[in-house]
């Protein structure tokens, strides 16, 4: 019994010892395959934190991107927005243009019978004074038709050093400057000018009525107590801005005339500058919707730009970027006496395809004191000249149908390498003068000239060695 036992105790221990070894067995099992468990769980869990990270880059990138895109599209926007406006504004300006041209044409010969009339009328003549009101309905007209050539880029300008802090503070002493103070006593006007500007080259006219425009209008804007601010001083741009325009990098001497008027509506912003375009009534003197055509033509005829802010209520405030110069201004001409202008005899061809045109050089120029022949075309001048020796031509630019201005004084230069010219036009191709001019001819003349100018230039062409 007690070997029975014993032999059953042995038996139980060695049993307990292999449940434990079982035991121990599937503890390690369980504990590798819980370790296991785990460490694949970790690998999970990293794996997912390496996606959201993924995840979180991708979001950025992508947000990134669509900034991107964004700001492209922006910048698109406004790029087209600058060429739909420069090309509209260029094409208004050919159609003003072309319109001026034969308006300029009429009331040039207009005017021209009419100063003529006018010598022959005897003081005291009821007559003479239709004559004056013609005479000065003319020059009315002629101020419109100029504006809008200046606007077209049609004109031909004359240019000298100007310094645009001059220009403000003659303005500031004009008769016109004196009423619009007085008409307007809320209105402080201020002059904030840089006294280190740099010169422009430029036409000394149309900046002024540049300056003019611009005060007249900010002035305008403001009803009650209000302020008018002009501003001048240097700016360097070393990169382009893109403003209202886009303003290519340079130094530019910069003029800001700025109000604290109504404000331009958004939807204006765009037609301002179109000429004709005024929210003025009509029939006032001022609101011919010309004012900011001028400034706008003026602004491109002297390669600057125009940046522009405004604010409904609040005021605007109109910026011009003028490219400066190192030069300085030269002195300030005298005007000749009549006798320094008559001629002698000298026989002078005048090339013109109109033929009013024709009829006012030749009476003109005979009451000078010259002898005149006129032709119609460029060939014609050609032909003259192979059996004629002019002393002077008096040369159309823009001729039809054959030949141009230009053409013709080419040929003439292949026959008479020294043949003298003046180059008249109203409506001229800039480059083509340009371009006469260095093949020799002497100065330019817009037409309608008066008597004065066009002796003046015959003369100085005559005696120019
Ligand atoms: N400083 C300004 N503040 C508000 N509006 C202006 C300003 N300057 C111009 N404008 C607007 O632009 C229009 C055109 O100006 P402009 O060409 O000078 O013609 P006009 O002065 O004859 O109307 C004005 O009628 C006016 O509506
Ligand atoms: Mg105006």
């Amino acid at each position: 019994m007690i070997k029975k036992i014993l032999t059953a105790d042995k038996n139980s221990e060695e049993n307990m010892q292999s449940k434990m070894e079982l035991m121990d067995e599937i503890i390690r099992g369980r504990t590798i395959r819980l370790e296991n468990e785990l460490k694949e769980r970790k690998k999970i869990e990293e794996d997912l934190h390496n996606s959201l990270v993924e995840l979180e880059n991708s979001k950025t990138a992508a947000l990134n991107l669509l900034e991107d895109l964004n700001r492209e599209t922006d910048e698109r926007m406004k790029l087209e927005k600058h060429l739909h406006r420069a090309e509209k504004m260029e094409a208004l300006g050919l159609l003003a243009g072309g319109v001026a041209h034969d308006l300029n044409n009429i009331l040039g010969a207009l005017s021209i019978y009419t100063e003529l009339l006018q010598n022959k009328i005897p003081e005291g003549n009821p007559l003479k004074a239709y004559v004056n009101n013609i005479l000065s309905s003319c020059k009315m007209g002629e101020e419109i038709i100029h504006d809008l050539m200046i606007f077209s880029g049609s004109v031909v300008q004359e240019y000298s050093i100007v310094n645009l802090n001059k220009v403000i503070y003659d303005f500031f002493d004009t008769p016109v400057f004196q009423k619009l103070r007085d008409l307007n006593p809320d209105i402080t006007f201020k002059k904030e000018l840089s006294p280190e500007l740099m010169n422009i080259k430029g036409s000394l006219v149309h900046l002024e009525k540049t300056v003019m425009n611009l005060i007249l209008n900010a002035a305008e804007a403001v009803s009650g107590k209000g302020e008018v601010v002009i501003t001048t001083e240097n700016r360097f741009l070393e990169t382009p801005l893109q403003s209202y325009v886009e303003i290519m990098e340079g130094e530019y001497a910069v003029l800001t005339v700025s109000d604290t008027g109504i404000g331009i509506p958004v939807n204006d912003i765009n037609k301002i500058f179109e000429p004709f375009y005024t929210k003025k009534v009509m029939g006032r003197k001022r609101g011919t919707g010309l004012g900011l055509t001028i400034v706008w033509g003026t602004v491109k005829d002297h390669n600057g730009y125009i940046d522009l802010c405004s604010e409904t209520g609040k005021g605007s405030s109109f910026t011009l970027y003028f490219p400066v110069t190192e030069d300085k201004p030269a002195e300030n001409n005298t005007k000749i006496p009549v006798e320094n202008y008559l001629g002698d005899g000298e026989l002078i061809l005048v090339v013109d395809d109109m033929a009013e045109q024709r009829d006012v050089a030749d009476r003109m120029l005979k009451m000078l004191g010259y002898m005149v022949h006129a032709v119609s075309s460029g060939e014609e001048a050609v032909e003259y000249l192979k059996t004629h020796k002019p002393d002077l031509i008096l040369l159309d630019m823009i001729m039809e149908p054959g030949i141009d201005g230009l053409e013709t004084y080419r040929r003439i230069l292949e026959i008479n390498p020294k043949q003298k010219a003046i180059i008249v036009s109203g409506f001229s191709a800039t480059d083509n003068v340009k371009k006469a001019q260095d093949l020799g001819a002497g100065s330019y003349i817009k037409k309608p000239y008066l008597i004065e100018k066009i002796g003046i230039a015959i003369r100085d062409e005559l005696k120019r060695t």
